[in-house]
């Protein structure tokens, strides 16, 4: 086989066979085909697309190419989420202990975030003690004892996936369906997940600007997964402005602590409760959406989704005393808030633009080795839809630096007061399930 001929036939048009796929993300794995032929085919798939069957080879090429973690050892059925990435999305904090608190497994590895707000992982690092440093017995155990527990990336995994992500990068193919649906679904099959539950965010702080270009990768998601044999739903949810009110890592968790007391934000509780039901069904633990939605309700209602929070944190090390009292997480010095020029309607939050502040602010990693400062972060008070009188509080700023007057300015910059009504955005545009 020679890489030439796969570039040609990917240029004509035509359908590449599972054994070029292989040979293809072997090769370039092995660093036995050039960045320049690997380059030449990403282009060829960028404009020509691939076919279902060349979408799931593709995955499982990647997913082959490295380690493969196994969580045969933990009882059930193993449901993992993954959203294409939002500002403040506070969801998995919030969903791991509420799903495990009705009977699923939820054997969680995250990572540290890169921009905006930290990981999953950093969040949960502003809970005093907690630690991800746990082996892979231990994480086993855990789950098997608690239902929930969450590890940190390790290991070789989707080494093909790292390379062509950095390539496409650089030569202008990230953004291509078959593409960008095989580097996800690969690291979520790769990482063990039994089934899975994607959260496709859309809209002007999404990866996906419109909802066509959302509904169509969600499709493809769901699609590559099923293919491979994981089942896979989907939701496509709003994120053109934060969801929820907080941005920052000790703030959101504080925001999840009130979510896991019924007392939360109504998008986040909502988007939880649509994932989580998804969650519960493809686990088996009901039948229908309607029942899992109820099963969630009541965890959230009678303290049991709170009480699998705290058991979570404390096996981990946490200091589960947070959960009762969240002023014992890291607290900003400063909290400045931000008066509204003017009396209206809030018409647009710039999602984008409010996770750069909290960056600045030093909430989130500018590189991937700056350290992350958990307390700081950005609480809104108004979000899109919300009446505002001249002079009330539109958020308040968490910082450790008294001098805020470049965030300021931007955070001014990113939100817009009209005089007219304007409706909140709809929270999920859709559900897509096989
Ligand atoms: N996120 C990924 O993991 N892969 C892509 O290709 C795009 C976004
Ligand atoms: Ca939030």
């Amino acid at each position: 086989m020679r890489m030439y001929d796969i570039i040609e036939k990917k240029r004509d048009g035509h359908t590449l066979t599972k054994e070029e796929i292989d040979y293809f993300v072997e090769g370039y794995t092995k660093e036995e085909i050039p960045d320049y032929q690997a380059s030449a085919l990403l282009m060829a798939i960028y404009f020509n697309d691939m076919t279902i069957e060349e979408r799931a080879h593709l995955t499982s090429a990647m997913v082959e190419s490295g380690d493969q973690i196994d969580l045969s050892d933990i009882s059930g059925i193993k449901v993992d989420k993954h959203s294409t990435g939002g500002v403040g999305d506070t969801t998995t904090l919030i969903l791991a202990p509420l799903v495990a608190s009705v009977g699923v497994p939820v054997a969680k590895m995250s990572g540290r975030g890169l921009g905006h707000t930290g990981g999953t992982i950093d969040k949960l690092e502003s809970v005093p003690g907690f630690h991800v440093e746990i082996s892979n017995d231990q994480f086993i155990d855990l789950v098997n004892k608690n239902k929930v527990a969450v590890i940190g990336q390790s290991g070789n995994l989707t080494p093909a996936d790292k390379k062509l992500y950095g390539l496409r990068d650089v030569t202008a193919t990230v953004n291509s369906i078959p593409l960008i649906a095989s580097s996800i679904m690969s690291k979520k099959i790769a990482s063990g997940a039994d089934a899975i539950v994607l959260d496709v965010k859309t809209g002007a702080g999404a990866f996906m600007k419109n909802l066509d270009d959302s509904k169509a990768l969600a499709e493809a998601m769901v699609t590559i997964g099923n293919r491979v044999g994981r089942q896979t739903m989907a939701v496509i949810s709003d994120m053109s402005q934060p969801l929820g009110y907080a941005i920052g890592n000790a703030l959101e968790v504080k925001e999840a602590i009130d979510t896991l007391k019924g007392q939360g934000p109504k998008d986040l509780t909502e988007l939880c409760l649509t994932l989580g039901s998804q969650m519960v069904v493809l686990a088996n633990k009901a039948s229908t959406m309607d029942e899992a939605r109820e099963m969630l309700k009541e965890s959230l209602t009678n303290g049991k989704a709170f009480e699998q929070f705290k058991v979570f944190l404390s096996s981990q090390g946490g200091d589960a005393s947070v959960a009762d009292q969240p002023e014992n997480l890291p607290q900003a010095e400063f909290k400045i808030e931000l008066p509204s020029l003017s009396t209206g309607t809030v018409s647009n939050i710039i999602a984008d633009d409010i996770g750069t502040a909290a960056m600045m602010l030093g909430a989130g990693r500018a590189t991937k080795d700056s350290e992350i400062d958990l307390a700081v972060g950005i609480v809104l008070h108004k979000k899109i839809g919300d009446r505002v009188k001249e002079g009330e509080a539109l958020l308040t700023i968490h910082a450790n630096q008294q001098n805020v007057e470049e965030v300021r300015q931007k955070l001014y910059k990113s939100i817009v007061v009209t005089e007219e009504d304007v409706p909140a955005p709809t929270l999920v545009y859709d559900t897509i399930t096989k």
